[in-house]
């Protein structure tokens, strides 16, 4: 069993990137870890750590994503993600509830990190292209979102995914320490 595993959802490379800062950030023995993408995952691999990235499809993340959180009993779970639509705590504590919805209460929750992740250029045509269709200001705010995630991640998200990475396992460290 690996000490720490880190499995993503990426489709366009946003969260790939939090996924190898993560990984990059948990030092300790190569063996001792793993990065994952979820479609490569067949359930052979066991962690005591998952850390578990996807970004945010329609409000929610993939089914292969769902279904690992709810096959998880006993461990230490973190999640991280991109989201192109909101940078707000209200906006990344609803995700992190809805993916916390699937996780069994024997496990472990230590905490998320969510942040911006750009969107593919024809998101924000099919925005444009909805004018006179749609009233303005509804436009208009689609379009503001879609700029300000067109940046990200950026290092700063970077920077602040490993104090995050950090912070969880030192969490992770304090709770089996507290049952041994
Ligand atoms: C089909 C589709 C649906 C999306 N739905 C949402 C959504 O509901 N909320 C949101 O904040 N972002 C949404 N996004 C934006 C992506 O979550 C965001 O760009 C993310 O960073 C993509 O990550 P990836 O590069 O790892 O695939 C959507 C993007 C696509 C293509």
């Amino acid at each position: 069993m690996k000490k720490y595993l880190v499995t993503y959802a990426s489709e366009t490379g946003n969260t790939l990137k939090l996924a190898q800062e993560i990984h990059n950030a948990i030092n300790c023995p190569k063996d001792d870890k793993s990065l994952v993408d979820i479609r490569t995952w067949n359930g052979t691999l066991d962690a005591e750590l998952y850390f578990i990235g996807f970004w945010i499809n329609r409000g929610s993340c993939s089914l292969e994503i769902i279904d690992l959180i709810s096959s998880l009993h006993g461990k230490n779970v973190a999640f991280f993600g991109t989201c192109g639509l909101g940078d707000s705590y209200e906006y990344h504590k609803m995700l992190e509830q809805n993916a916390r919805a699937w996780l069994a209460d024997d496990n472990n929750y230590l905490g998320a990190y969510f942040c911006l992740g750009k969107m593919r250029r024809e998101i924000r045509e099919k925005y444009e292209d909805m004018r006179g269709k749609c009233a303005d200001y509804q436009i208009d705010s689609m379009l503001e979102r879609f700029d300000n995630s067109a940046e990200h991640p950026d290092n700063q998200d970077l920077l602040q995914v490993r104090l995050f990475t950090d912070e969880i396992l030192v969490k992770a460290e304090n709770y089996t320490a507290a049952y041994v």
